[in-house]
């Protein structure tokens, strides 16, 4: 994985990358029955989608997040991309009946029978219909978003960088800064072999009707966030939703600069989303409450104390984390390395690529663990957003200033993630990988880079 290593710039630069993150999450609720299992495929680190014939507790969500965003602290490359999930191939064999499976949200009322789901349909009138195998027996053909190329699309972008001042920050805000150029907003991903649904935020509304989507992890999870809620709300000023981030606990602390998080409410649908910020996606505890200069342990095996208290109130989680895992930051950070409660003394931990991966698979894998007891959650863990700098690092020289989109190629066809630890992380569990490395890596000219504003 290229760029594991980030380091801080500091803000004497004051320019930020400018990036177009075009994210689109792609949900879908998985029946965890052991049948269904069964017939997860092997390579479930994919963002896939199954067709299925029988109980479909199933949800299909799509945010196609689209943002303009980068961080001033943070040299990243952000172009990030998920798809929307959407129906199987119609080359499908024996595809005949166009409305035979249905992929779409069942609010709450899991474990519908075919029958009952079609008519539940009808009477919501919602609208995911997805081309199926006609024998029933076999899921459609599993579809990787990860896997596909850019292409120019004039629809895009899906809000204007100008227009959601409410919820994206200036700083990331690629249409406030004087850069001319505006290619890089005109481009979507699509992926091979299936179909993406077009991003709707009515529809998107309707389907997370009740529901909770949390995003906690570090600033490019932050932008994740403000992107969605852009999408969410077409970019418009949105006066009628609320902030509820009293009800988990996010309010700014006593002399603090902001809240650790933020939580709004659709009150159209009853639709919150959230983020916390959490850079090192583990638990950080103040050796010395008393010494305002505390160290803290990172135990790198422990969940954020806000992830394992909200877990259960949540429909929809995505993770992530990468870019503050360098020696810079942890000593910056005053962060000590903690496994089991106590120092680290494992040598392989103690290197930060060691203890990126291995607190990457503890979250995980806890996470993996408490599917069982929240049926209702979908679990996504994001992978790294690449960097782009060439000629050397962005403290030795080096520039990630193309502009011209897609001169690196527009095209992903690799089948494993780019992210080992993201990826080897996921196998085997419950929860999907949200792979947006490799199709961001083509993005190098979404950055706010050097230009001076
Ligand atoms: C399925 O739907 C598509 C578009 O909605 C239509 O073109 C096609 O003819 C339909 N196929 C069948 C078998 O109904
Ligand atoms: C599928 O559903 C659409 C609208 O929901 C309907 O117009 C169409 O006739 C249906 N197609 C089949 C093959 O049932
Ligand atoms: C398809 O659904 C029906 C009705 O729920 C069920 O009886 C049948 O076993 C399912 N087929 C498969 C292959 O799961
Ligand atoms: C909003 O959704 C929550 C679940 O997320 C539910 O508990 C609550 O009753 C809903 N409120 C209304 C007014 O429907
Ligand atoms: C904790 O910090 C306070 C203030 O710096 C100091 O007085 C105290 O001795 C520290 N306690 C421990 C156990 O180190
Ligand atoms: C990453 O962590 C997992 C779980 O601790 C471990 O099995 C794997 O060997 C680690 N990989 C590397 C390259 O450190």
């Amino acid at each position: 994985m290229k760029g594991s290593f980030f380091i801080f710039r500091g803000k004497e630069l004051s320019l930020v990358l400018i990036v177009l993150v075009s994210i689109t999450i792609f949900l879908w609720a998985w029946d965890r029955t052991p049948l269904l299992s069964a017939f997860l495929p092997p390579k479930n680190q994919l963002l896939q989608l199954y067709a299925e014939n029988v109980t479909l507790s199933h949800q299909t969500i799509l945010l196609a997040v689209q943002t303009p965003a980068q961080k001033k602290e943070n040299p990243l490359s952000v172009a990030e991309g998920l798809p929307k999930h959407k129906q199987g191939p119609k080359s499908e064999k024996g595809s005949s009946a166009n409305n035979s499976t249905i992929l779409r949200e069942v609010r709450g009322d899991d474990k519908l029978t075919l029958g009952e789901k079609n008519l539940k349909q009808r009477e919501q009138s919602l609208d995911e219909i997805t081309p199926v195998d006609s024998t029933k027996t076999s899921r459609a053909k599993a579809c990787n978003y990860a896997k596909g190329k850019w292409v120019v699309d004039n629809t895009r972008p899906l809000y204007s960088g100008f227009g959601c001042k409410q919820w994206l920050s200036g700083m990331w805000a690629c249409r406030l800064m004087q850069r001319t150029d505006f290619a890089y907003e005109n481009i979507r991903w699509q992926p091979k072999d299936c179909q993406m649904e077009e991003f709707e935020a009515s529809k998107f509304l309707r389907r997370m009707q009740d529901k909770t989507i949390a995003f906690i992890g570090d600033s490019l999870g932050r932008q994740q966030f403000q992107s969605l809620m852009c999408m969410a709300t077409g970019g418009e000023e949105s006066p009628d939703i609320k902030d509820v981030g009293k009800e988990y606990g996010l309010v700014k602390a006593h002399g603090a600069i902001r809240p650790d998080g933020w939580a709004y409410r659709f009150p159209s649908s009853n639709t919150t989303i959230l983020y916390y910020w959490s850079a090192c996606l583990c638990d950080l505890e103040p050796l010395n409450i008393t010494n305002p200069t505390t160290e803290y342990a990172m135990h790198l095996d422990r969940p954020p104390a806000f992830l394992r208290q909200y877990l259960h109130k949540f429909d929809v989680l995505v993770l992530n984390t990468g870019h503050h895992w360098n020696r810079g930051k942890v000593q910056a950070n005053r962060w000590v390395m903690h496994v089991g409660g106590v120092p680290n003394t494992n040598r392989k931990i103690a290197e930060i690529a060691g203890a990126k991966n291995f607190t990457i698979h503890s979250i995980v894998s806890w996470v993996n663990s408490q599917l069982p007891e929240h049926p209702h959650l979908k679990a996504f863990y994001r992978s790294i957003s690449p960097r782009h700098f060439v000629n050397g690092d962005w403290n030795t020289g080096g520039s990630c200033d193309n502009t011209t989109p897609m001169s690196i190629g527009k095209e992903v066809l690799q089948d494993v993630s780019s992210d080992y630890s993201a990826g080897s992380a996921v196998k085997g569990t419950g929860v999907k990988l949200l792979d947006i490395t490799a199709i961001s890596q083509l993005r190098d000219e979404g950055h706010i880079s050097q230009v001076q504003y």
